[in-house]
């Protein structure tokens, strides 16, 4: 399960990632082509990702109709969903481009209408993606403690390559900024678990954008991740 090939440039891509919603234009065909290549790639395990362009996103999305839609087959944790997402992400800011997680910002039933929604499947979110001017991203998110009660140079001692999964999942995407996960980091992994928060409609998915940081993080320093459903969330091995 979350069995995916990572690539090493997804590494760089997440601190360049953050939500672009004013685009300078669509995507060009050769951009298009590698991403329809991708998303192939990433349909499988219950997802299916399709690119779309046309009407479907609302109007906070300025200068692109380009969109990738995630179809969940009934009974697939909704973590594959973000999991599979986020893949396209990070590969499309290394392509240098932007791109927007929409949990609310698309209409539902016009994209329900172009992938011809089955009745045992769901849409939760879709992706916008087009041309943007890309610089390092600043990332407001919780500090280290508090995500995982350790410091970066505890993480350290554990080994490489939980210090590069938690930091890595620390700068991970989420519905309103939420972060609704706590890690947890031992000699033998880590585990992405809920966490309390009052808006809860996007957690699973957030904790799958979440995970595939984390197993990009251990791929940069040499680890594949192993991913087993626990109490709360995923545990992973490298
Ligand atoms: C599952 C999910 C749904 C989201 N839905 C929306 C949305 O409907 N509209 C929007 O403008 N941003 C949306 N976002 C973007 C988040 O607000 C953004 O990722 C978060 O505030 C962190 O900022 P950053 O992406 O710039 O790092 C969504 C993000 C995720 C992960």
């Amino acid at each position: 399960m979350f069995e995916l090939k990572l690539e090493k440039n997804w590494y760089d891509a997440m601190a360049m990632r953050s939500s672009v919603r004013r685009y300078t234009g669509a995507p060009d065909k050769a951009q298009l082509d590698r991403l329809g290549v991708l998303c192939r790639k990433l349909s499988w395990q219950g997802v299916t990702v399709r690119m779309f362009r046309g009407p479907g996103l609302r109007s906070s999305i300025k200068g692109t109709d380009v969109y990738a839609v995630i179809v969940a087959k009934q009974g697939t944790p909704m973590e594959m969903e973000g999991f599979m997402g986020e893949a396209l992400v990070l590969e499309a800011t290394a392509m240098g481009l932007g791109t927007c997680w929409l949990g609310a910002g698309f209409y539902p039933d016009i994209v329900s209408r172009n992938v011809n929604l089955q009745n045992d499947e769901a849409i939760h979110c879709v992706i916008a993606l087009g041309k943007a001017d890309l610089k390092p991203a600043e990332h407001k998110r919780m500090p280290l403690d508090k995500l995982c009660g350790m410091t970066e140079e505890q993480l350290a001692a554990l080994g490489a390559w939980q210090k590069d999964a938690v930091l890595a999942a620390r700068i991970a995407p989420s519905a309103i900024n939420m972060q609704p996960w706590t890690i947890k980091a031992d000699g033998a992994g880590i585990s992405i678990l809920e966490r309390g928060v009052l808006y809860k409609k996007y957690a699973a998915l957030d904790r799958g954008i979440c995970m595939l940081h984390a197993a990009v993080g251990a791929y940069h320093a040499g680890r594949e991740a192993m991913w087993k459903k626990v109490e709360g969330g995923y545990a992973m091995r490298a």
